[in-house]
């Protein structure tokens, strides 16, 4: 059946490929202020790809009235919440900023569909893995439980492994959705006040709030100019300027590198499942990749040495030593599974990064 689905942020790199799966059997309205640091200065509806095929809202969600008039002219049934600031070390330094379009943009979406939403149905979150801080981790007695955040003095020796309070090392393990939320950084705490605004606000209403934590999504279409965010398209803009790679830590940051293709399938089927989803979901691939490995890869794809990098030792405000997903929920709830593996996804990231960079040039 034909829905009308409203995507907040859906210009961006997954809001966009979500847009373009659901046009073709839905009406779909775009709603994206363009964020000159996502998109660049010059008008970029045309280089969406979805002129023609969806409506688009040129607004922000931080601006309660330009969300208002979307919502009432178009009366979803469906709506996914995409729209947000997105730079984990950026958030440190515009808390103000990240805070407004995050957490206001979310209540602000919130009191719009309450006013003027009678048909929503259901509102899916794009939430984060970043809600877990350093994650799960085992300690020797085999209990899992949350990694405290490692400490400063710690890490300035090189010392990186996570530790408990008493400085005994824990293993890291996969993070399933039962771990406690322990946000580590700016960025964190406001998709975990997404989360709650949008549970919260909705209880004992008709409206269904589905989340979905995604890990590090990657694949074409992710931003190119945004130095803050996707640490592989960060890579790849470095080694198109025939740069050295310069890795965190001593390389060993482990990530979980899921595909935009894999995540719009997510989305997809959270918006379509017949049950109102269990709250929240793991997205990701269930893979760990170090970021050394990534990087070597990256230089390899572009035709380099894969030793044109450098293991500095520095490290950053809010990075988390081990981010992997336990995805057995998303497999049993939403019938899901990933489907691309890291090595096909990343060359095809970096087959069209090569070519759009051109285009950038
Ligand atoms: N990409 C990832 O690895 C990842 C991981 C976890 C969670 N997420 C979440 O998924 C969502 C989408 O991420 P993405 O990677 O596609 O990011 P993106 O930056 O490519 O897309 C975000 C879109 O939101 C728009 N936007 C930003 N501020 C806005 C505002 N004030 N009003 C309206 N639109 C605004 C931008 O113009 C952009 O088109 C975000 O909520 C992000 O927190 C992404």
């Amino acid at each position: 059946m034909t829905q009308r689905i409203l995507i907040t942020g859906g210009a961006g790199f997954i809001g966009s490929r979500l847009a373009k799966l659901l046009c073709e059997d839905n009406d779909v309205m775009v709603f994206d202020n363009f964020h000159p640091q996502v998109h660049g200065y010059t008008r970029v509806e045309e280089a969406t790809g979805l002129v023609g095929k969806c409506r688009i809202v040129r607004g922000d969600v931080a601006n309660a009235e330009e969300l208002n008039s979307a919502v009432r002219a178009f009366n979803p049934d469906l709506i996914y919440h995409l729209a947000a600031e997105t730079g984990t070390g950026q958030s440190y330094d515009e808390p103000t900023r990240y805070n407004l379009v995050n957490v206001v943009g979310t209540s602000n979406l919130i009191e719009a569909v309450r006013a003027h939403g009678s048909a929503v149905r259901r509102i899916v979150l794009s939430s984060s893995r970043a809600i877990y801080g350093e994650g799960a981790a085992r300690d020797a007695q085999g209990r899992v439980r949350n990694a405290p955040p490692r400490r400063i003095e710690d890490m300035r020796r090189g010392d990186f492994d996570l530790k408990d309070e008493q400085g005994a090392i824990l293993a890291p393990v996969p993070t399933s959705e039962t771990l406690s939320a322990a946000p580590a950084s700016i960025y964190a705490s406001t998709k975990l006040m997404q989360e709650y605004i949008c549970t919260q606000c909705v209880a004992g209403t008709e409206v269904e709030v589905a989340i979905l934590r995604l890990q590090n999504v990657y694949g074409p279409g992710q931003s190119l100019r945004n130095p803050y965010t996707g640490v592989i398209s960060i890579f790849c803009q470095k080694v198109e300027q025939g740069e050295w790679l310069d890795v965190f830590e001593d390389g060993q940051i482990i990530r979980d590198f899921v595909y935009v293709d894999d995540v719009v399938d997510a989305f997809r089927c959270c918006g379509t499942s017949r049950a109102s989803p269990p709250l929240p979901i793991n997205i990701g691939s269930g893979t760990p990749v170090s970021i050394l490995e990534m990087a070597k890869s990256v230089l390899s794809l572009y035709g380099r040495s894969p030793d044109d990098h450098r293991v500095t030792g520095s490290f950053r405000a809010g990075d988390v030593r081990h981010a992997v997903a336990e995805i057995a929920l998303a497999r049993e709830q939403l019938g899901w599974q990933p489907r691309t593996g890291f090595a096909t996804g990343l060359k095809h990231f970096v087959e069209w990064a090569k070519e759009s960079q051109v285009a950038l040039t």
